[in-house]
């Protein structure tokens, strides 16, 4: 099977690789030329466990090729998919689906013969029709089938998901298309993956409801988590304890500083959007928004009673900077929010992270980074742990209380237990183990 990846992102890469690494011969297009250059020379442009491995020896086995130039790849393609992104609009929260539009438009002028085109980039319901029409509008009579089959990828573990997905979703309106899906997705069939084949806008809702269930399941666990600091219980035993009820299931009830990444914040004030406009407003997704976003300032707050209610003047060291561990995204970090509400009530703010420095000095120039985590906490009056990367987990106590100023340690993802800290002479505070 050809296929053509418009879109050598973070799931149009990881898509690309798997699907080679299955014996397809995928072509991945990208308008960044510079882009382009470093993939064909084996390097990666995000970090993602597995990845280079997936698309140096694809490359060198020639199933995986990069290029600037599309409409070679989409001529060849039997199956094209479209994995470009789909930002949040400045103002509304709304997808902006311009990339998706356009790419669709470019691949209806280059197509030859029958083609299926796959929106893999996550759309809003009703895009796939939009696709179609767009792609029919280009040039009539055009020779397509449109497909929504949304990824399920989770960063630091997108390889693993990709191959072994809890299930795998593909909206499709024809049999032709039905088949030939079948055909690009059957080397996943022997993992006994799976497959719901359902309608397109069914598929594309699949998506939205999927990761905004999952955001649900945490601001919920969030909340418990402030309740049971009031009144004395530990909210990890409660997740324990309702998560063993096969309906609530025990994944995502880890209480935290709020979700943050490239997904749920973008996906679920996407739905919030969407669900206005077909006038049904979800007010649970509504509140998943305020409350996620509340909770990130509200760790500051938490950082700042633990420093005896002011930080003016002190120092604080972030330990961990990325959205959550095994990659160097900074998106829609909480660590984001924690730093500037923290340097606004006059704090010093130093971080590390084992991936994410260069993205973090990014998108927070004013902070001060150091180059270990043991350099991070020196004289600072407060260590935070924001990000429960493996290095931090064992982290060398002693030394640490010899290199700080004051001995506080916010522990934002209940890493530790509280009497191991306490007892190298620390205040420590956690979430929601009261
Ligand atoms: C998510 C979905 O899991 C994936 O299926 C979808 O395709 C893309 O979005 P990702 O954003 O990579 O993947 O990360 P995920 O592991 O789901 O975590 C998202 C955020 O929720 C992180 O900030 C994480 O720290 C937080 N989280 C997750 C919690 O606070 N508690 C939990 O129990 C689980």
């Amino acid at each position: 099977m050809h296929i053509a990846m418009i879109g050598a992102g973070y799931v149009g890469l990881v898509s690309g690789a798997c699907f080679a690494d299955f014996g397809h011969v995928v072509t991945c297009v990208d308008t960044d030329p510079d882009k382009v250059d470093r993939l064909n020379r084996g390097e990666i442009p995000i970090f993602e466990p597995g990845l280079e491995d997936h698309v140096v020896r694809n490359r060198d086995e020639e199933r995986l090729f990069f290029t600037t130039e599309l409409p070679e790849a989409v001529a060849k393609a039997d199956v094209v998919f479209i994995a470009v992104g789909t930002p949040s609009r400045r103002g509304d929260g709304r997808a902006d689906l311009s990339y998706v539009y356009a790419a669709a438009a470019e691949v209806a002028r280059n197509i030859s013969g029958y083609t299926v085109v796959v929106t893999k980039s996550t759309v809003p319901v009703g895009t796939g029709d939009a696709v179609e029409r767009i792609m029919r509008d280009e040039v009539p009579g055009v020779d397509v089938s449109v497909v929504s089959n949304p990824e399920f990828l989770r960063e630091g573990a997108a390889i693993e998901d990709f191959k072994r997905p809890d299930r795998i979703v593909i909206g499709v309106e024809d049999e032709r298309a039905q088949e030939i899906m079948g055909e690009v997705y059957r080397p996943l069939f022997v993992n006994q993956a799976p497959v719901i084949y359902t309608g397109r806008r069914t598929a594309e809702l699949i998506k939205y409801a999927s990761n905004a269930f999952l955001a649900t399941k945490i601001t919920f666990i969030n909340e418990m988590a402030d309740l049971c600091e009031k009144a004395g219980a530990n909210v990890q035993e409660v997740a324990r304890g309702i998560g063993l009820d096969n309906r609530i299931g025990t994944k995502f009830l880890h209480a935290g500083p709020g979700f943050g990444g490239s997904c749920f914040p973008k996906d679920t004030r996407a739905l919030v959007e969407t669900a206005r406009e077909f006038e049904t407003p979800s007010r649970i997704v509504e509140a998943v928004v305020t409350v996620n976003e509340a909770r990130k300032a509200a760790m500051a707050q938490k950082v700042l009673r633990a420093c005896g209610g002011s930080v003016a003047g002190k120092t604080v060291a972030l330990l961990g900077l990325t959205f959550k561990p095994n990659t160097d995204d900074m998106r829609e970090s909480p660590s984001i929010a924690i730093a500037n509400a923290l340097r606004a009530a006059g704090a010093t703010v130093r971080g590390h992270d084992p991936q994410g420095m260069e993205q973090a000095r990014r998108v927070m120039p004013d902070i001060e980074y150091a180059d270990t985590a043991y350099a991070c906490v020196e004289d600072a009056d407060a260590v935070v742990l924001v990000t429960e990367w493996e290095a931090y987990r064992a982290l060398d106590l002693p030394r640490i209380k010899e290199l700080v100023r004051v001995p506080v340690f916010v522990d934002l993802r209940n890493v530790y237990r509280r009497a191991e800290v306490e007892r190298h002479g620390f205040t420590y505070v956690d979430v929601g183990r009261g």
